[in-house]
């Protein structure tokens, strides 16, 4: 989604922008810009007053780095725009510039130059507001406002005036600022959308650089210090020197906030030599879930406990729950419908399964023996954060996030955290952060179940050899790539297709669906296997593939009775049949032979001819395989 990059020094920060944007393109976005203030002196020295200047594209990065080659400048703000409030158009894109009151003598640049990410929902009566006063509205995004909002509070401190300002917010943003009178400041806040202050290195006796971003992997190779700025912090960067406020406090006094080092290596976005970044994460699996699985030598609570950092808490908390809440949104909400089923099975713990976005407006059932378990690949898709909240307020404190980015807003807001160790995951399409979610989930379900003595010590011995093999389990199942070609060769062509599963599979197939739709923009459906005469049997035709997730468990006969049904209306079927279910291709009937049955992770491994189905449908049907239409990697407005 949305992107910020900024930047303070006293050398040339164009291209820290534009490699900042860069590094955030695989978020999604449809226009581009930046605003760089040109009387910062690039050598230190006293500023001149310049003025703000600014550039935008509804190209790509590319584009806008091209328009600036000749750019220099010590001070800037940049914007990968995801369009909400207007279409992607030049106007509509960031920064949002205010000039002034139009009863003002017109002056020749902006005053006040903005970016923003997230969505102001008072905008309407702010806007209202701000004409009244001379304001003209030149583009039709909700972040204008805030543009000039900032400037008829401006009384020569551009901290002030933003914090003034953002008390007059509703909804949620992060923000960058510039003010024209002030060439080495640039002031950030944030509400609801993350944003990070990154310290630069000083060098040669000049102060140090530093720089706000909305995600600190946009300063990879910039600098590695970081603060992690929270809910309602105001951000004041001036040359070398930053302070933070609290928009909350009625005295404006430095809040302190941990310096955190963060290594992030410029290799992790890196292609290498892939095609995509979708077909790397694929492959990158085995190493995903070794790295997630790494260090665990037992069934022990405090693997929950943020790797041992707060003590003692995963004791308490699994101690206080008898039943399990996830909430999630897309994939990581099917990875939290397989974990169900482990769960009651395994476990023996009731476990409900809810979309974010319907849970945190739904008039549910409270329990403070709950255990909420939070699952993001990204850590600020705002509905799980939303729905984390919610349930919070409900009464229900033991929360656990299982997350891959540890920096996030839900590992912070969560009692205890699972960080999965999938690496920067950049496709739209989320592949190593399921499967390791998945193991991550199952490792909770043996701690749960041992916590309720429902596990043996052969139990657990089993359970453990098994989650360490499979990286090499899964080895075996990339192999399978070529036969999977052959599928999706077929599929290019078709414009619907039935994803059918039962059991842990169920959701499998769903996410199976999720993926070819997403990518190759094939209309497709996820279903329980026995559910198909109840309905979508309708729709099976010889032209509608049926994809049917077949592993060698105690539901096999039930499934391939539902297969029959499918071939007896002339369906064709698509089967990832373990390979001891004696399920054989023939005529309407093309089977991939699975490796033999993996036991209760088979989810796990089943998943992954799916997501290369979709992944090769997709590149056949010449789609943006890692950006696809209309999404964002990481939704962090509502
Ligand atoms: O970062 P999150 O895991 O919270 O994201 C949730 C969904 O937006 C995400 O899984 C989405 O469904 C993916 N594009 C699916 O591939």
């Amino acid at each position: 989604m949305c992107g910020i990059v900024g930047a303070v020094a006293c050398t040339d920060i164009v291209s820290v922008l534009l490699q900042g944007l860069q590094r955030l393109e695989y978020r999604g976005y449809d226009s581009c810009g930046l605003a760089v203030h040109q009387g910062a002196p690039l050598d230190g020295t006293v500023p001149a007053r310049g003025g703000l200047w600014c550039a935008r594209s509804i190209a790509r990065v590319a584009d806008l780095a091209e328009q600036v080659h000749s750019l220099r400048a010590a001070t800037g703000i940049a914007h990968t725009r995801w369009a909400t409030h207007g279409a992607p158009t030049p106007a509509n894109a960031h920064p949002q510039v205010s000039y002034g009151p139009a009863a003002e003598a017109a002056p020749r640049t902006p005053r006040v130059a903005l970016v923003h990410n997230g969505i102001i929902e008072n905008h309407a009566e702010l806007r209202e507001q701000l004409q009244a006063r001379g304001y003209r509205f030149e583009s039709q995004t909700d972040t204008e406002v805030i543009a000039h909002l900032i400037d008829s509070l401006y009384e020569g401190d551009l901290a002030d005036a933003v914090l003034r300002a953002v008390r007059q917010l509703q909804g949620a943003y992060a923000i960058a600022v510039l003010h024209h009178d002030e060439p080495q400041r640039l002031v950030g806040a944030r509400a609801g959308s993350p944003l990070v202050l990154g310290v630069g290195q000083a060098a040669g006796g000049q102060p140090s650089p530093l720089y706000l971003a909305s995600d600190a992997l946009a300063l990879a190779g910039v600098t590695d210090q970081f603060v992690f700025l929270a809910e309602g912090d105001v951000v004041d960067l001036q040359l070398g020197r930053w302070r933070i406020l609290d928009r909350q406090a009625v005295l404006q006094e430095a809040t302190a906030r941990p310096l955190k080092r963060v290594q992030l290596a410029s290799q992790d976005v890196a292609l290498g030599p892939y095609r995509h970044y979708m077909q790397k994460e694929i492959f990158e699996q085995p190493r995903a879930l070794a790295d997630t699985l790494e260090g665990v030598e037992g069934i022990v609570p405090e693997l929950f406990d943020d790797h041992g950092q707060r003590s003692r808490a995963a004791w308490r908390v699994f101690d206080a729950i008898d039943r399990v809440l996830i909430l999630a949104c897309g994939t990581s909400h099917y990875a939290g419908c397989v974990a169900r089923y482990w769960l009651e099975a395994l476990a023996g713990v009731p476990t409900a399964v809810e979309i974010a976005s319907e849970y945190r407006y739904r008039c549910s059932v409270a329990d403070p023996r709950t255990l909420v378990v939070a699952i993001s690949q990204s850590g600020e898709t705002a509905d799980t954060l939303a729905a984390l909240r919610h349930a919070q307020t409900l009464g229900m404190h033991n929360t656990l996030a299982i997350c891959n980015v540890a920096t996030s807003a839900l590992v912070r807001e969560c009692e205890l955290a699972y960080v999965t160790r999938a690496g920067v995951e950049i496709g739209v399409a989320s592949t190593k952060a399921f499967t390791t979610q998945l193991a991550a989930l199952f490792l909770l379900t043996l701690v749960l179940a041992q916590a309720k003595g429902r596990l043996t010590a052969p139990q657990q011995a089993h359970h453990l050899r098994a989650l360490r093999h499979l990286p090499v389990a899964l080895q075996g199942v990339l192999a399978l790539e070529p036969q999977v070609i052959r599928w999706a060769e077929d599929f290019a062509s078709k414009e619907h297709a039935l994803f059918l599963g039962r059991g842990a599979h169920y959701p499998i197939a769903l996410e199976g669906a999720l993926k070819l739709k997403e990518i190759s923009y094939i209309h497709a459906e996820g279903y329980p296997a026995g559910e198909l005469k109840h309905g979508p049997l309708a729709l099976v035709t010889s032209a509608m593939p049926v994809v049917a997730v077949a592993p060698n468990d105690a539901l096999l006969d039930k499934l391939k009775s539902n297969l029959q049904e499918v071939r007896a209306r002339g369906g064709v079927l698509y089967v990832l049949a373990d390979a001891d279910t004696r399920i054989a291709s023939e005529d309407g009937v093309h089977v991939i032979r699975m490796p033999e049955h993996y036991g209760v992770l088979s989810p796990i491994l089943h998943v992954v001819p799916l997501q290369l189905l979709a992944y090769h449908t997709a590149c056949l049907r010449g789609t943006d395989v890692d950006k696809p239409r209309n999404l964002a990697k990481s939704v962090t407005v509502e």
